[in-house]
């Protein structure tokens, strides 16, 4: 059985790409999903000089070991200031430098969501820039625009945005 991770951009605790990532994981059928939470993740402020001190902490490696041991990932990405969140970014940083092939050629679902109508657009943007250059390969992409009003319960409540969502899962399916 495939094996896929599923993680959000966002510490928070109440995160709403983490409530999409998690939905969105139970669309996949016949693989073993793990939701990671980067919570669990905790590391200091990259910077040059600590990483001299100490070098890279255990738990990037950990992250880095669940992407490289995964068949897929899916990914949503929370918007701070039209960017990653700190959160995200400071673990990117960290597994960066220990190897720049981060997302390993794994088939990734790129995701992100926030309350506004844009739906992570700008962040969404700068990932799909960015991540091939680490390696990402990524195969389906959806932007969940005004999450309060089109997820409910658990799951996404707008038909039309759902059936967009099935057929990005269904292309990541194919992928994996
Ligand atoms: C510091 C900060 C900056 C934000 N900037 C943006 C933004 O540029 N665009 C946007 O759509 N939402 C922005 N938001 C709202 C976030 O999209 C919202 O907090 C969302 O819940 C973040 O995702 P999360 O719940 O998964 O952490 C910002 C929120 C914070 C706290």
């Amino acid at each position: 059985m495939k094996n896929i991770i599923a993680f959000a951009g966002s510490n928070s605790k109440q995160s709403i790409n983490k409530q999409l990532v998690a939905y969105t994981s139970t669309l996949v059928d016949n693989v073993k999903a793990t939701v990671l939470d980067l919570n669990d993740f905790d590391m200091p402020l990259f910077g040059v000089d600590l990483e001299e001190q100490m070098g890279q902490p255990e738990t990037a490696y950990k992250f880095l070991e669940y992407i490289k041991s995964s068949d897929g990932i899916i990914v949503s990405l929370a918007e701070h200031n039209g960017a990653y969140s700190s959160a995200f970014k400071n673990l990117f940083d960290w597994m960066s430098r220990i190897d720049s092939k981060i997302f390993a050629g794994k088939p990734m679902l790129l995701m992100a969501t926030s309350p506004g109508a844009r739906g992570g657009a700008s962040v969404l943007a700068i990932a799909k820039d960015r991540f091939p250059r680490h390696e990402a390969n990524i195969v389906a992409e959806f932007s969940l625009p005004s999450f309060n009003d089109n997820f409910s319960d658990g799951k996404i409540s707008n038909p039309e945005l759902n059936d967009e969502l099935l057929n990005e899962v269904n292309k990541f399916k194919i992928a994996l």
